[in-house]
Parts: structure tokens; sequence; C-alpha cells
């Protein structure tokens, strides 16, 4: 087992390079923030914390060798490249079912290898903060950890292969193999994503996961979605506390407002940027999008005052998704995102409480479809009205290429 060096795993103490409120830093798109909070008290060490042996020892994965993670990539080809975060690389590899050793690509099973541009501490902890979350839990909404690579100045991560990639990708990326998701799969996902999330704030886990965002939630074939990315994980409060003093982290335009303004993270910040990817599933808009006219640059500003009005909300909605949905689903979704993003974190609901939303809504679907068929004629198109001047010409093609990576609202803070 790699080299153990004996740290703990806090992410209290400010990065050296960090100064002021959000020090822009690492992110594929230098969006990630990553700040001070004036009243974290940063220095303290949470008491279960594990030492970073603890961590890699307890972590039930694989260990796997550079030349095994080079091998089983092809020397990390650049056609293999899945796609490429602040954290590093994102490679597809292939390796044995059973001994995981490297092998030809098309044989044994497809593995996303990971690879950590070599960047210092934060993205170490990163990266031992994936190992340690990842490397103990086991839920069908959460992406699998098949093992790590800690050699020299290499760290790398190893997991299964999602086929479908994100769901940025599927709802924002323009181009013939990502068709705009149909309503049902948005509905599919955000319940798949709910679960995950649910599961992570339930009392078997008690994790607060703090990156919530479409890139960071990956499809299956059949588009079963799975959290990935704990690298910002924070165990959640303990005793008598009610939130964890952190630093600010995570990604601009997901990051709940309390948090932002005092670094005091709960469970309910979570809930927030789950509000907002609701949002942008509900609009195929990008939380934070620059190309945008003045005014509707923020979605949740932008969206906020339509999803109050009944008839308004179709403002909102993806015209992509015309006639796939009923008004009632698309009125439930809209007040379930709303409430998600209430201001005052205490109005916000639980993640089990929005598990339960999400699969009332999904049963009544499955419902309607067993009906005569006439039930169709109850999905709603946009009334002529509305779509014609408010929207079309606020929509915008944000290209399939890569410098649409750089409207993403990325990472607040990883110093990646
Ligand atoms: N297990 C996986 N299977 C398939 N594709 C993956 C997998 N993990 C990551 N990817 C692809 O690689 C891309 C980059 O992932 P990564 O988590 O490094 O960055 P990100 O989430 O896009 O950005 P950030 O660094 O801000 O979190 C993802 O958007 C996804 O398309
Ligand atoms: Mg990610």
């Amino acid at each position: 087992m790699g080299n153990c060096w004996g740290a703990r795993i806090k992410d209290g103490s400010p990065h050296p390079g960090a100064s002021g409120m959000f020090s822009k830093s690492g992110g594929k798109d230098g969006s990630r923030l990553s700040g001070c909070s004036s009243r974290a008290s940063s220095a303290s060490m949470p008491p279960n914390a594990k030492t970073e042996c603890e961590i890699l020892q307890s972590a039930n994965v694989k260990v796997f060798s550079f030349s095994n993670l080079k091998s089983a990539t092809r020397n990390f080809r650049p056609d293999s490249v899945l796609g490429e975060g602040g954290f590093g690389s994102v490679y597809k590899g292939w390796i044995d079912e059973n001994t995981l050793a490297p092998c030809r690509p098309g044989t044994g099973i497809a593995v996303a290898v990971k690879r950590l541009n070599q960047e210092g501490l934060q993205g170490h902890r990163e990266w031992l903060a994936e190992v340690n979350y990842l490397g103990q839990f086991c839920h069908p909404n959460l992406v699998k950890l098949i093992g790590y690579c800690l050699e020299d100045e290499h760290r790398l991560l190893v997991y299964e292969f999602m086929p479908r990639g994100s769901l940025e990708n599927h709802l924002f990326r323009r181009g013939s193999y990502f068709q705009p998701l149909s309503w049902n799969l948005r509905m599919k996902v955000a319940l798949g994503a709910a679960k995950g999330l649910a599961y992570l704030h339930s009392a078997e886990a008690k994790v607060i996961y703090r990156d919530f965002k479409t890139s960071n939630i990956l499809l299956d074939t059949d588009y079963s979605a799975k959290l990935s990315d704990f690298g910002l994980a924070k165990d959640g409060p303990v005793g008598e506390k009610s939130h964890v003093s952190t630093r600010v982290m995570g990604t601009y335009g997901y990051a709940a407002p309390e948090y932002l303004s005092t670094g005091h993270l709960t469970a309910k910040s979570d809930i927030y940027s789950f509000g907002v990817v609701l949002l942008e599933m509900l609009s195929g808009r990008r939380a934070i999008d620059k190309n945008r006219p003045q005014g509707e640059h923020n979605l949740v500003e932008w969206a906020r005052p339509y999803l109050t009005h009944k008839r308004k909300i179709f403002r909102v909605l993806d015209t992509r998704l015309e006639g796939q949905y009923s008004l009632s689903g698309a009125q439930t979704i809209a007040t379930l995102a709303l409430e998600c993003l209430s201001y005052e974190a205490k109005m916000r609901p639980s993640m089990d409480a929005v598990v339960t939303i999400l699969e009332e809504l999904q049963d009544s679907c499955e419902a309607e479809k067993h009906q005569e068929p006439k039930a169709a004629t109850k999905q709603m198109s946009a009334p002529v009205s509305g779509s014609k001047s408010s929207r079309k010409p606020r929509r915008r093609s944000l290209g399939g290429t890569k410098e649409t990576v750089g409207t993403n609202p990325k990472s607040l803070a990883h110093s990646r």
C-alpha cells in the first residue's frame, strides 16, 4: 500500500494560495471557488477524523500500480479521454473482471481512470476524501470506486465505467450523440440522484456531499443515476452541533446562499444544490450562463419569479420537452425546486421528502401510461402566446465544443 503520510483529513486550514473570500483556483474553467469563511472555525479537527493510513487501510478497494493503470488506458491515450475536470483527466481503460489486471480494449470490463494533475496538497486531500467515502459506501446510486493508485507523485482513482457519461453532457451538449433527454428520463435521473443524496444524508452515512451538480451525476446504460466525486464531502455535524464550519468550497451557481456567506455547512446546503439541478433539468439551462442576455445569467434568480405562478412556469420549461409532461407534473417539479431553493435553509425539505415526491410523481406517470391512450392528450404544450416571444429569442446554442466548458458553473473551490 502506498506511502502513508499520517496526515489527517480536514479542509480546515486554508490552502496556502487562497486569499480573500473566494480566490479562483484550479477548475477546468477557473470557476471553482476557494476561500475562507471569516467565521469558519477552520483549524479545528473533527473528532472522528481518520489518519491517511487508516483511510487507505480501511478502504475496501483494490490498490493498483501506476504501470498497470498505464497499460489499462494504453498509456493514457488522448483518444481514451472521457472528460476533464479540475482534478485532472478521466480516461477509459480495461481490466480483467476477476484479476483486475489490465487487459485489451473490448475485453474484460471497462473502467474510468481519473488521474490527478500533480498539484500539491489540496488535490491530495480531495483524492483521499474520495477514497475515504467511496471506499466505504456501497449504494446503487453512488458510483463504485474499484481502486486507487498512490505511487510516488501519482494519484489515480479507478471507478466503474458509466456508459452514458454525465447528466451535464446530456442536458447541455449539442450534437447527434446527445439527443435531448425526455421528460420521463429527466424524472428518472432526478429520482436516482435524489436517492443517492438521501442515502448520504441518512443516519447510516451522515455525510454532506457539497458538490451536487450535473457533471457529478453519472448515467448507466438504462439512465440510472449515480453520484460521483466525493472530494469535497464532509462528515455531517455531530452531537449538539447543527452545522460544520468549513472553507467555502463547491461550485458557483450551486452553493447555498447561507453557506456562501457564513461557511456554515449543513445537509440543507445540498438540498439547495439539488434544487438548482432540478431547475436545470426543468429548463435545460445552465445554473450560470454568461452567454444569456443580461438578467438571465443566474438561473435561480431569473426563474424564481416564474416558478411561483402556475401558468408562468412555461417560461422556464425547456422547449424541447413540449408535449411530454402533464401540467400537474411540471407544477409539482417547479414547486419542489422552489422549496429546495428556499432562502431559509430550514424551509427546505429533507432529501427523504424529495424522494417521496419524485416517487409519487413517477408512480402517477406509470399509472397514466397504463390507462387508455387518450391520456396522452393530457400532455401539455406551452401556450402559444407564452412560447413565442418570451422564450425562443432567449435560447442560445452553447455548442458542443471545449469553449462551452468555459461557460460552465464550475467549482467554487477545488484548489485543483
Ligand atoms: N465513472 C465514469 N464513467 C464515465 N465517465 C466519467 C466517469 N467519471 C467521470 N467521467 C467523465 O469525465 C468528466 C470529468 O469528470 P470530473 O469529475 O473529473 O470533472 P467534473 O465533474 O466535470 O468537474 P469538476 O472538476 O469541477 O468536478 C465527467 O463530466 C464525465 O463526463
Ligand atoms: Mg465530477
